[in-house]
Order: C-alpha cells, then sequence, then structure tokens
C-alpha cells in the first residue's frame, strides 16, 4: 500500500513558487491499479516523483507500506530513500529508459548487481529475471538488445525490469504515450494482471482514458489538486 498524505511540493519560478500538488491525498491499495489522470501540467509526474521518493514534499506524508509498520519516506535521508526504492518501489517511465547495449535479460539481471542488499537477495532477483521476462511474453526475444525490440517490447522489458526485485510498489508514468492504441491496450492489460497477481499497488499516469478499462480505481488531478474523489471504475 502507498498514501500520499496532505501532500504539497512547490518549484521555484524565478521570484515566485508555483504549487505543483496541492495538499493531495490519495491511496494505492494492494492489487489494485489507481489510474491518475488530468490535463497537461496539472501535477501528475510530480505526483508519481513524489511517491517515488525521487524528491521530498514540501509538507506531508508519504506512507509505504500497511499500518503501523509503514515508513515515511518524507522523512527518510537521501541515502534511506534510495534504499527504500532499491527494496520496495518499481518504476516504469514514460520511455522505457533501456541501458543500449544490455540484452534484455542484461536489463533485469543488472538490477540484481546494481540492488546491492545480500548475497541470497542477489541471487533471487537473477533467478527471477528470466520468470519474469517469460511473464511479460518475451522468453524469447531475452536476448534481445533494445534496438532489436519494438517500442511496446521495449516497455514491456521496463516493466519487467521494475518488477524483478518484488517491490510493494508500481509507479508508471504514461506507459502507452509512445504506441499505437492496439500496442498500448496490450501493456495496460500487462499492467493490470501483473498488479492483479503479484499484489502490487500500482499507480498509473496517464493524460487519455482510452485505456481506462485496464484501471481499477480512478484520481483526476486539476492544477495539482485532486478533482474528484477516488472511484471504482466499474
Ligand atoms: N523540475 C521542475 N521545476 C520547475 N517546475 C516544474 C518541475 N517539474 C514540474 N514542474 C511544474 O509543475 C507543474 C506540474 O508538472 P507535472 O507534474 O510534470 O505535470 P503533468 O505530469 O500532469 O503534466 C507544471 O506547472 C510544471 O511546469
Ligand atoms: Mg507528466
Amino acid at each position: 500500500m502507498i498514501t500520499l498524505h496532505d501532500v504539497t511540493l512547490t518549484f521555484p519560478d524565478g521570484d515566485r513558487l508555483i504549487t505543483a500538488v496541492d495538499r493531495v491525498t490519495l491511496r494505492g491499495e494492494n492489487g489494485v491499479v489507481t489510474g491518475i489522470t488530468g490535463p497537461s501540467g496539472s501535477g501528475k509526474s510530480s505526483i508519481l516523483a513524489l511517491a517515488a521518493t525521487l524528491i521530498r514534499p514540501d509538507a506531508g506524508r508519504v506512507l509505504i507500506g500497511d499500518g503501523a509498520d509503514a515508513i515515511d519516506a518524507a522523512r527518510l535521508s537521501r541515502t534511506e530513500a534510495t534504499a527504500l526504492r532499491r527494496e520496495r518501489i518499481g518504476i516504469v517511465f514514460q520511455q522505457s529508459n533501456l541501458l543500449p547495449s544490455l540484452t534484455a535479460r542484461e536489463q533485469l539481471r543488472v538490477m540484481a548487481e546494481l540492488g546491492g542488499g545480500s548475497r541470497a537477495r542477489r541471487s533471487a532477483v537473477r533467478a527471477q529475471a528470466d520468470e519474469l521476462l517469460e511473464e511479460v511474453g518475451l522468453a524469447d526475444h531475452a536476448d534481445r538488445r533494445p534496438h532489436q525490440l519494438s517500442g511496446g517490447q521495449r516497455q514491456r522489458v521496463a516493466i519487467a525490469r521494475a518488477l524483478v526485485h518484488d517491490p510493494d510498489v508500481l509507479l508508471v508514468d504514461e506507459p502507452t504515450s509512445a504506441l499505437d492504441q492496439e500496442r498500448g491496450a496490450e501493456i495496460m492489460r500487462l499492467i493490470a494482471r501483473l498488479t492483479h497477481e503479484r499484489d502490487t499497488a500500482t499507480l498509473l499516469v496517464t493524460h487519455d482514458l482510452v485505456h481506462r478499462d485496464a484501471l481499477d480505481a480512478l484520481v483526476t488531478v486539476v492544477d495539482g489538486r485532486i478533482a474528484r474523489a477516488p472511484a471504482r471504475v466499474e
């Protein structure tokens, strides 16, 4: 579970401040894809960056986990936040951000090498790599490099990579923006399936709602604020 509680984020803009996120409260439950939608510039990516512990809010809490065990990421040092992110958060950006020289399998395995942690954990991550490539339908493409994959396949590798350390929270920013509608729908269905199977709390930013069917809940952001109470998508 991830909870943003009364979170505000400002950016300096000349001699004033832009309020990118304005007292936002939202929750991502385990096993649920929560869509975050809204116009361009409304603060969607900023919300995701806060959830990812990549930036710290001016005020408010970013709680990873549940109840008394929840960790407030807004209070962690940079080093602690990095460790938390490595262990518990998976991130998929708009572009797949794969390393050009690595094969699909290596993109996932490198997470095991970079991830630190115990030897047992690193070997578990390596073992998961092939299993995840299979789950995203790329078992036959494990030895291909990004330029040998289509846009949709690259996004699948990025999704598998984000899940390889078995995070509690999955954060996805506009995963379909570079894809045609059919490929986009496949990626959304894949994210939904993996979220349900792996019980991740998934926050997914999307500026358009053609793929709304794949969302379990939906939050609308306008001018940095939640515009409508979270609603279950029927
Ligand atoms: N690093 C930054 N520095 C200054 N302003 C920023 C930065 N990132 C975002 N903003 C501003 O914050 C607001 C929200 O941006 P963003 O979260 O990227 O919106 P969205 O993802 O919905 O398009 C916008 O006004 C944007 O210009
Ligand atoms: Mg954005």
